[in-house]
């Protein structure tokens, strides 16, 4: 049976691009493969974060993962900074890791330029420029051979493979080479008002962003604000029609159905935009109401996590013991 892992930030609201581009493949990956999925918090910590509002967070996102549809009798749902494994590995593999491989992430690149202007360069924390080891510490841990992610981790899981191979190179064959899984349709939606950047928790605007649990009446308010053009006809076409082409995105992530067929069939944005605003509430008012039951139960959250801890770390810390173990650690 394949192993499936993946994480996410507890750094927000979780958004449609979290949706589309990786949880939706994790409810799916549950019903045939034993996964792992976890909550990142240690990786939250490389960004400026108040302590209160990151625990506040960590349940929020149990929250959302389990409305969603992750059934805890299905998959292991834990957090991260819970299973020593993790940091463990981390340390580990920053002996295999080089610092020229790291500096060529784009995501340090990207993150560490905005808060060089903002700070000056003692700003940028170093647990931002190792954040890659630790997440294919996460990963090789738990001997995932897949992992279900958005478009924008590509870079980092190449990394990880590249470890891998490299370990077992000089110390025998132990770890696993993981594949990202990456959807066809909805790896990447684009910010609804300025479709050249991507959805994201920490956009400037929450306008431009649909988050999971909002209400329908926002969610109909965002679609209809969805910036689009002035060629006023409705094509697949991310160059020319970037606005319109992301909407047709979602309602094809959505629907499963292609998104130049969806295209043939609307004359004009406003219809699109109406249809896909109900197809979007319909996917996401069980959702919401799910989240608002879930809320009112938070012993059982953290019972969830509890177990998910314990199923997690039985079944990395032997992968770690024999890294350790290869590596000559007594
Ligand atoms: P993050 O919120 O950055 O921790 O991301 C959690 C997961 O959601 C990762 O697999 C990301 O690749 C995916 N993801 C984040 N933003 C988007 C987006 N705009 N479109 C598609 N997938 C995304
Ligand atoms: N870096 C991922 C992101 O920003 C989150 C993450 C951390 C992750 N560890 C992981 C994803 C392991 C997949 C597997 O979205």
């Amino acid at each position: 049976m394949s192993i499936v892992f993946s994480g996410v930030r507890p750094t927000g609201q979780m958004h449609l691009g979290n949706y589309l581009g990786a949880f939706k493949n994790w409810v799916v990956n549950q019903e045939m493969a034993e996964s792992y999925y976890c909550i990142v918090d240690l990786h939250a910590l490389a960004e400026e974060v108040d302590p209160k509002v990151l625990k506040e967070r960590t349940i929020l996102t149990a929250v959302t993962l389990l409305s969603i549809g992750l059934d805890p009798e299905k998959c292991t749902l834990f957090v991260q900074s819970t299973v020593d494994s993790h940091v463990k590995m981390a340390w580990l593999l920053s002996c295999i890791g080089s610092f020229g491989e790291l500096s060529r992430m784009t995501q340090f690149k990207d993150k560490s330029q905005t808060n060089m202007l903002k700070k000056g360069e003692v700003s940028v924390k170093v647990a931002l420029f190792t954040y890659p080891i630790l997440m294919a510490a996460d990963i090789l841990a738990y001997g995932a051979d897949k992992v279900p992610v958005g478009d924008d981790q590509k870079q980092h899981l190449e990394l990880t493979r590249d470890i891998a191979v490299r370990f077992n190179g000089s110390y025998g064959d132990i770890l696993t080479v993981p594949d990202a899984l990456i959807p066809p349709k909805g790896s990447r939606i684009m910010d609804l008002l300025n479709p050249t950047v991507k959805m994201s928790k920490s956009a400037g605007s929450d306008a431009g962003v649909i988050y999971i649990l909002d209400e329908p009446k926002v969610i109909e308010k965002k679609i209809k604000s969805a910036v689009t053009d002035s060629l006023s006809s409705v094509n697949y076409d991310f160059v020319n029609q970037p606005g319109v082409s992301n909407l047709l995105e979602i309602f094809s992530a959505i629907t499963d159905e292609d998104p130049k067929i969806i295209a043939s069939q609307y004359q004009n944005y406003g219809s699109l935009k109406k249809d896909l605003a109900e197809v979007l509430i319909d996917r996401l008012s069980d959702i919401r109401q799910s989240a608002l039951e879930l809320n009112k139960n938070l012993d059982e959250i953290y019972k969830i996590l509890e177990i998910g801890k314990a199923k997690a770390y039985d079944h990395s810390s032997p992968i770690v013991k024999s890294v350790e173990d290869a590596m000559g650690l007594i």
